[in-house]
Parts: C-alpha cells; sequence; structure tokens
C-alpha cells in the first residue's frame, strides 16, 4: 500500500486551521469509553499508538494531527487492525484546544505524549511552536490526578523551551528519566537513534 503523500509541515496559524474543534465523544469512537484516556499531540502517521493500542487494550488511545490526510489514512489503518481502543482526531492543539475535552468525564485522561514536536528553526517562525503556556495549562486542567506528560525531542533548544513551559506549572512536578519509558518508539525517534543523535526528554506528574 502506497503512503499517503502530504506537505511536511503545515502553519498552524493559517486562517485554514484555526477551526473550533468538536468536544471529543468518547462513547461514539472507542468500544469502552469508560478507560483511561493516552492522547498523543502531533502523532504524524499515527504508527506509535497503532503499536501501543495493539499491546495495551487497557487504555483507549487518541492520537491529534494537524496533517489531515494523514489522519483518515491512519484512521483506516486502524479498523483494518480491528482496534476498538484507538481513534485519531484532525486537530490544531493551538486552537481553542480545550473544547477537544469539554465533554471528557473528570480524572480519565491518564497519559499524554508529546514527541519530538516542530522545532519551527527561525525567529519569526517561533510562534508556530506547538508547545505554548496555553497548551501546558489547557492540558494540566483536563489531567488526571496522578496523570503523566511525557515529552521528548532531539532538539536541545526546544527541550529547553518546552520543558521551563511545564516546569512553570505549579499543578506539575518532573520526573527525570533517560528511557522512553513506553514499549514503542515513534518513527521519529527511531529516525534519531538511528543516527546516534541525543534526546532530550522528561515526564511530569500532576498532583
Ligand atoms: C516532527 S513530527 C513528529 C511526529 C511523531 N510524534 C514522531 O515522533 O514521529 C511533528 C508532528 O506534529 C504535527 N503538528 C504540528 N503542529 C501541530 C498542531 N498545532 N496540532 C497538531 N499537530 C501538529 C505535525 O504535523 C507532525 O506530524
Amino acid at each position: 500500500m502506497p503512503r499517503v503523500r502530504v506537505h511536511q509541515h503545515v502553519n498552524p496559524l493559517a486562517p485554514y486551521y484555526r477551526f473550533t474543534p468538536k468536544p471529543i465523544l468518547l462513547e461514539e469512537i472507542f468500544e469502552r469509553p469508560e478507560l483511561p484516556l493516552f492522547l498523543d499531540i502531533g502523532c504524524a502517521r499515527g504508527r506509535f499508538i497503532l503499536k501501543m493500542a495493539e499491546l495495551d487494550k487497557t487504555q483507549n488511545f487518541l492520537g491529534l494531527e494537524i496533517r489531515e490526510p494523514l489522519v483518515a489514512e491512519a484512521n483506516r489503518l486502524g479498523s483494518e487492525a480491528n482496534l476498538t481502543n484507538l481513534h485519531y482526531e484532525f486537530c490544531n492543539a493551538m486552537n481553542e484546544f480545550g473544547k477537544l475535552f469539554e465533554e471528557l468525564p473528570p480524572n480519565l485522561l491518564q497519559n499524554v505524549t508529546i514527541q519530538f514536536p516542530d522545532p519551527w528553526f527561525k525567529k519569526k517562525h517561533a510562534k508556530r511552536r506547538m508547545v505554548n503556556a496555553e497548551l501546558v495549562e489547557t492540558l494540566v486542567s483536563h489531567l488526571a490526578e496522578g496523570g503523566r506528560i511525557f515529552v521528548q525531542t532531539d532538539i536541545e533548544f526546544l527541550a529547553e523551551e518546552m520543558f521551563e513551559l511545564f516546569r512553570a506549572n505549579k499543578n506539575l512536578r518532573e520526573i527525570s528519566i533517560e528511557d522512553n519509558p513506553f514499549p514503542v518508539k515513534t518513527e521519529r525517534e527511531k529516525a534519531v537513534e538511528e543516527k546516534d543523535l541525543p534526546v532530550y526528554r522528561t515526564m511530569f506528574l500532576k498532583g
């Protein structure tokens, strides 16, 4: 099966991506909506949570991605694999992100991963970086007590910027980690490892 061809990057501030997302209704997308929710933000082709959903039936896995064609393709692959604990949503995590979680029961969001987000190297593009104070605030307000946020990147300045934004939130405490705590690696993590480049990662716990 040929891979879907898509733009390598899209500008999240462009008018097309400034739409208000509809609240996620778990009963419409998962067979067992009562299970803890695992959220992967900027999931690209979604292979990380596809594998995670195969390995772990005790959680529901939701991938958010701004490149629309990837979402359709990932959902197609998920249903071909009969995974009823997996769903992908076309979403701009920088635009009214909180609306997505308006109908989410409290204490269900237990894991969040943000892995190798686009660095947007140029200073004039810094506003396009996905992790900003608003995203952190929204995520923490919906995260379950004891819930975890895992963040990793191979770009040092981005690691510092993102980690500081999470560290500034008083409801989180940082747990330093060396390795990826999950049994699966994203496509980007595999590519970085092949080049033997360093990865900067950390974990935050609510409460
Ligand atoms: C460098 S890729 C990393 C993909 C994957 N997490 C991995 O580690 O292989 C970053 C992904 O985040 C997506 N993305 C960028 N900005 C986004 C936004 N505002 N909302 C949702 N997804 C976004 C990109 O389209 C891209 O698929």
